[in-house]
């Protein structure tokens, strides 16, 4: 597979959400819960991330999408947000890049890249912590899922 990584426009937004759906699926069935964010994100919500301005890349195996990754910016951070990797591509090194990727297009204000997941998605963490990434810190979401907060400075 010859995956590259390039830039989202809103021209995307169609795609995105089917990879997320197909993505966040397996972490719904981990926690029964099926009305995760990013399950529920309408396609118009996406359209509008998409369009504001922040980094979001997409991982291209030719025209095809299987991944992407947003980013919301606020002063000196800047969260990594909706990272999803297409079922039948997932552990073949793109969501790694995906990380890396964003992380490098974060603007030159940004000191420090964060982002959050399940505490009980092991995988993720330990995918998250192989990466350079700490842990920072634990909240409950929306829902009552017990999450964890890591985070990597920007050097
Ligand atoms: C998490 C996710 C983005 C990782 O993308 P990926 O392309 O599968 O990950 P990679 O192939 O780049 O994995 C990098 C490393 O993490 C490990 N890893 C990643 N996800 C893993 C998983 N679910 N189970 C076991 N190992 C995993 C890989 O084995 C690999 O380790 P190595 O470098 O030592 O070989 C992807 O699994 C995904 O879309 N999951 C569902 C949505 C989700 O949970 N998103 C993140 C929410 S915060």
């Amino acid at each position: 597979m010859n995956v590259h990584i390039g830039p989202l426009t809103e021209a995307h937004a169609g795609e995105v959400m089917t990879v997320q759906r197909a993505a966040y699926l397996q972490e719904a069935r981990r926690y029964g819960a099926w009305d995760l964010p990013p399950l529920v994100e309408t396609l118009e919500e996406v359209r509008r991330h998409l369009a504001d301005g922040t980094p979001a890349l997409g991982a291209f195996d030719g025209t095809r999408l299987v991944g992407s990754v947003r980013s919301r910016v606020d002063g000196d951070r800047m969260e990594v947000a909706r990272l999803s990797v297409a079922p039948d591509v997932q552990g073949g090194g793109v969501g790694r890049r995906l990380l890396e990727a964003i992380s490098g297009r974060a603007p030159e204000s940004v000191r420090v890249v964060w982002l959050f997941t399940g505490a009980e998605s092991d995988a993720n963490i330990r995918f998250y912590e192989s990466a350079g990434f700490v842990r920072a810190g634990e909240h409950l979401d929306a829902t009552g899922i017990a999450c964890v907060t890591l985070e990597q400075k920007v050097v």
